[in-house]
């Protein structure tokens, strides 16, 4: 399937207030919510999620970052779900992010970038299926 993505609002966009303006930007940009989840992550979800990260030198303050509050996922359709989102939220850096999406619009920094996307389709899969179950987002076909 390659109309399907996975978004997260992260902690520091949920705390400043930004949620409502993330969801406005998502809606408006034509994604239709599938499932969505207001949620703290465990340090243990937070280490699984990031898995692939693990030995990158950033993981475990990226780990606690993203257990530092609220946070909001989301499973999201669209055609072309996961290069639309992507090109919705700009690049990982906010200073490298373009002008209109966002990363650049929201982020902080590198890190504290508002806002996670899906890489391949396979990872939207994987991912989706780490926050919902089949029902969950089958019930708002
Ligand atoms: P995300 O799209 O969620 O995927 C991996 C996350 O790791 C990324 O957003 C950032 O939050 C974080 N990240 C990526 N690169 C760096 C970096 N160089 N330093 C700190 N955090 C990073």
């Amino acid at each position: 399937m390659n109309n399907l993505t996975f978004a997260i609002i992260k902690p520091d966009a949920v705390k400043s207030g930004n949620t409502g303006l993330i969801l406005d930007r998502i809606i408006k940009s034509d994604f239709k919510i599938l499932g969505a989840k207001l949620i703290r992550l465990s340090r243990k979800q937070a280490e699984g999620f990031y898995d692939i990260h693990k030995e990158r030198p950033f993981f475990e303050e990226l780990t606690e970052f993203m257990c530092s509050g609220q946070c909001m996922v989301l499973a999201l359709k669209k055609e072309n779900a996961v290069q639309e989102w992507r090109q919705t939220i700009g690049s990982t850096n906010p200073e490298e992010a373009e002008t209109g999406t966002i990363r650049k619009d929201f982020a902080k920094n590198i890190q504290n970038n508002a806002v996670h996307g899906s890489d391949s389709d396979e990872n939207a899969k994987k991912e989706i299926a780490f926050f919902f179950t089949n029902s969950e987002l089958i019930a708002n076909n």
